[in-house]
């Protein structure tokens, strides 16, 4: 068998052993969503070291566990914390919590994530659906022998973003006032930040918002034929857009401002999901 898979099915084995819970929304928390398990009905969390073989992240703010729940009457379950491809995981090890939440019985994805933002009619602190992506700029997470318990060899990329999700996100925010720009994210590896002559080639192909996650995760996803959407949380203006130097201590102060807002408009979106 796959190896990859192999470590899949033996994490979904070690999850099984815990709870036998099927959630239906899979929900990835960004920078700032951290305490988001306080807007769940929690019936069952399991910390990722319980698994074997599950990756665990060294970043500070993503400590890591599954929390499964009800957000309204919708069984959700919810990753707080994520790899992150520069912490120095295999590709593989960074998707597997996404394919994992698939064979927990999840249909659709809901990826956030913290960016810079390129647009230059973008603040910090907006909010920015994700449309597409560029995938270009960090490893293809399907490089390797296809999984063909899970996807082809050659999944098409033309819808990843569900359009009934979108509209259902878009509408969440005009009935909450909740401002929402839309655009494109590219995920770099990191762990850098981009210079700005990254900003100014990402701006020329067309990018709205850069971040160092999220893209590998929706690959994954779609290759699964999994319903999916992205809310970026824009942090901060992206690379040379200002004088400031960029910090992750300034990226994380705004994901936490921006929070609560954020988590309104996830819950009151998923409880229409
Ligand atoms: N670049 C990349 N990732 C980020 C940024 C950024 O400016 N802000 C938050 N995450």
């Amino acid at each position: 068998m796959n190896p990859v898979y192999e470590k899949l099915e033996k994490c979904l084995e070690s999850v099984r052993k815990i709870t036998d819970f099927v959630p239906r929304v899979a929900i990835v928390l960004g920078s700032g969503l951290g305490d988001y398990a306080n807007d769940i009905k929690v019936e069952c969390e399991i910390d990722y070291h319980d698994i074997e073989g599950f990756p665990v992240s060294t970043v500070p703010g993503h400590a890591g566990k599954f929390i499964f729940g009800y957000v309204g009457d919708v069984p959700v379950v919810c990753m707080k914390g994520r790899v992150h491809y520069y912490e120095g995981y295999p590709i593989s090890d960074v998707v597997l919590p996404t394919r994992l939440m698939k064979l927990m019985g999840a249909e659709i994805l809901f990826l956030t994530n913290a960016s810079g933002g390129l647009n230059t009619s973008f603040c910090a602190g907006d909010f920015m659906m994700i449309t597409d992506h560029i995938a270009c700029f960090a490893p293809n997470p399907l490089i390797g022998p296809n999984i063909d318990e899970l996807g082809t060899r050659f999944p098409d990329m033309t819808h990843v973003y569900d359009e009934d999700l979108r509209e259902i996100i878009e509408q969440t925010a005009r009935e909450n006032n909740i401002k929402l720009q839309k655009g494109v994210y590219a995920q770099l590896t990191g762990p850098s930040f981009e210079s700005p002559a990254e900003i100014r080639m990402l701006r020329t192909l067309g990018v709205d918002a850069v971040g160092m996650s999220t893209v590998v995760e929706a690959i994954v996803a779609n290759h699964m034929g999994m319903k999916i959407c992205g809310i970026s949380c824009v942090c901060n203006l992206a690379a040379g857009m200002t004088q400031n130097p960029l910090t992750h201590d300034e990226v994380q102060a705004a994901a936490n401002e921006a929070a609560p807002k954020f988590k309104k408009l996830l819950t009151e979106s998923v409880k229409k999901f």
